[in-house]
């Protein structure tokens, strides 16, 4: 197939004086200055309901940045049919030409929106400028260039055939209408998940995060103006549970593709296994949750390549990525080395509004958040076997801002052990050096979850060890670096248990949910 070879886009750097620092900051000032209003898309139209409700930066909470109009049960319905309308022409479209649409939206994110995508997801949901620059377009772009390539390798795989017969699979898109339901965290994942079912043909009913709206409100504007035709991703502004109510009671219902926490898509999963009567169709379900990831050191590891892969891993956007690393081992004989280490660098650590590019970390999502991560530390800082080594403070009065904090535990089973947080808190065990292989069972058996983990170590023999040991504990394994990161086309990523169905965004797997094959058998 000719189609454009798929490369990762490269990363900006937004250095001080650089062009695209001056872009994104103008992008930025633009958008403080509008009160946009941001509507639902439903059938090619813009529906404004008169129930507004506020957008306001998680890290100034004082500024409204715009509205988003709310939907109710009607505007359920209305995405379904606008969906199911659009289904026929669409599906029936050469493969080619939806290509083409998601390819001039990977350019469209490339050049000319880029600046104003990484300012949505600065301003709605507080990440800094590096951190938006390879969610909001680098990754959203390496989803739909690299999509496209996986689909064409979906397409050319063809059974094999004979003299008088020939076989063929013929890859039709699901029998019915897909709903993607997003989280707030990753403007990339928000895309992708209504891009690769509608690439494979499908038909999509959308469900923003409400925390997301901002950014959500571009991603339409680009596949609108890429050429998508009317009603095949159609975005609504509702409640979850009113539109599940709807939408898992659909007969047409044929595909959920979900990220999210566990406890929602256990429930939805719930819901649509007492509904499977109701079906034309088993529908597919697609759904990457929680994470409880790790870092493991061997006494063997590198004590600067421990800090680096705990800061990063621990306090990039905040902690606020299900890849983050948010419980650590650490041996006994490196644990004075990495503490002096992490104390020192954390003090440097600027915390603050994303308008100062400056600032390493920015607030976390919402007030709820910001209350439960005071709760932790606050439990912490309470329990006298339980020592805060760095920051611990937060602060609501501007923006949600929580200090990047370090709770060393004597417990390896204390509760921020194995709960997932969802902010800038890791927790550190130090075990006895000769503690590894217990350390290794520990870790395996503290979380629900199985979706990222690191083992740092200079010691191949413990580097075997610990990736056999921990075979089932993540589904993204990575050796001498941070678990967070993957990269489309690079790290394949997803886990299993209580972290997902593990169908491995950015890559072929992903896309082999969204198609329903025919094999077609003709005798000469
Ligand atoms: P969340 O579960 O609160 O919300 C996710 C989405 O589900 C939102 O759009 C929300 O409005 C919707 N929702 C909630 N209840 C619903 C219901 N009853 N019916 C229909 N929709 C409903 O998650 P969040 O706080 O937005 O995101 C953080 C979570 O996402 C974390 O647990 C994180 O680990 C996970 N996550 C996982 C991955 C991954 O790839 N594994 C990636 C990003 C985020
Ligand atoms: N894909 C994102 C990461 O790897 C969540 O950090």
């Amino acid at each position: 197939f000719n189609v454009p070879d798929p490369v990762n886009e490269p990363v900006l750097n937004y250095g001080p004086r650089s062009v695209e620092r001056a872009a994104l900051k103008a992008a930025l000032d633009e958008a403080r200055a509008q009160q946009i209003d941001i509507p639902m898309y439903i059938g090619g139209q813009e529906v404004r309901t008169g129930k507004t409700l506020e957008v306001r930066p998680p890290h100034d909470h004082k500024h409204v940045l715009g509205t988003y109009h709310e939907g109710d049960a009607s505007h359920v319905h209305a995405s379904i049919e606008a969906a199911l309308g659009a289904k026929e022409q669409w599906e029936n479209m050469p493969w080619e030409q939806r290509a083409a649409i998601f390819l001039k939206a990977a350019d469209l994110l490339a050049g000319p929106y880029r600046a104003k995508i990484n300012a949505a997801t600065m301003l709605g949901q507080s990440k800094n400028a590096y951190q938006a620059e390879i969610d909001a377009a680098c990754e959203f772009i390496d989803f739909l260039r690299f999509n496209v390539h996986f689909m064409t390798q979906i397409y050319a795989e063809q059974p094999v055939s004979g003299k008088g017969i020939w076989n063929r699979l013929e890859q039709r898109p699901l029998e019915g209408f897909v709903f993607a339901i997003t989280p707030f965290n990753f403007t990339a994942i928000a895309g992708n998940l209504c891009a690769a079912p509608a690439l494979m043909g499908n038909v999509v009913v959308w469900k923003p995060a409400p925390t997301q709206i901002y950014a959500a409100n571009v991603i339409m504007e680009v596949f609108i103006e890429a050429g998508l035709p009317a009603g095949v991703i159609n975005m609504i502004s509702v409640d979850g549970p009113v539109a599940g109510d709807i939408i898992f009671s659909h007969p047409d219902f044929a595909g959920l593709h979900f990220t999210g926490s566990t406890h929602v898509f256990q429930n939805l999963w719930k819901t649509i296994g007492n509904n499977i009567h109701l079906y034309r169709t088993y529908p597919r379900i697609v759904g990457e949750t929680g994470g409880k990831d790790f870092v493991l050191a061997h006494p063997s590891a590198d004590a600067d390549v421990v800090n680096v892969a705990l800061i990063r891993g621990a306090f990039e956007y905040q902690g606020q990525k299900c890849s983050a690393a948010s419980r650590a081992y650490i041996p006994q004989s490196l644990w004075p080395a990495v503490k002096e280490k992490l104390q020192r660098d954390i003090a440097g650590i600027k915390v603050g509004p994303v308008e100062d590019f400056e600032n390493f970390v920015n607030a976390v999502i919402t007030e709820a958040s910001f209350d439960r991560l005071a709760k932790y530390i606050d439990e912490a800082k309470a329990n006298p076997e339980v020592e805060i080594i760095t920051g611990g403070s937060y602060d609501k009065s501007v923006g949600y801002f929580v200090e990047p904090t370090i709770i060393q535990v004597q417990d390896p089973y204390y509760v921020t052990m194995c709960e997932e947080l969802f902010g800038p808190v890791l927790t550190v065990y130090v075990y006895e050096d000769s503690q590894f292989e217990e350390v290794m069972n520990i870790i395996d058996k503290t979380s629900p979850y199985a979706l990222t983990g690191s083992i740092l170590s200079q010691d191949r023999y413990a580097i075997t060890q610990a990736t056999q040991r921990l075979r089932n504990a993540a589904g993204n394994f990575y050796v001498n670096d941070k678990p967070t990161g993957a990269v489309v086309g690079q790290q394949p990523f997803g886990g299993a248990r209580g972290s997902g169905t593990n169908d491995k965004a950015g890559s072929m797997l992903n896309l082999l949910r969204w198609t329903s094959p025919r094999t077609i058998k003709e005798t000469f």
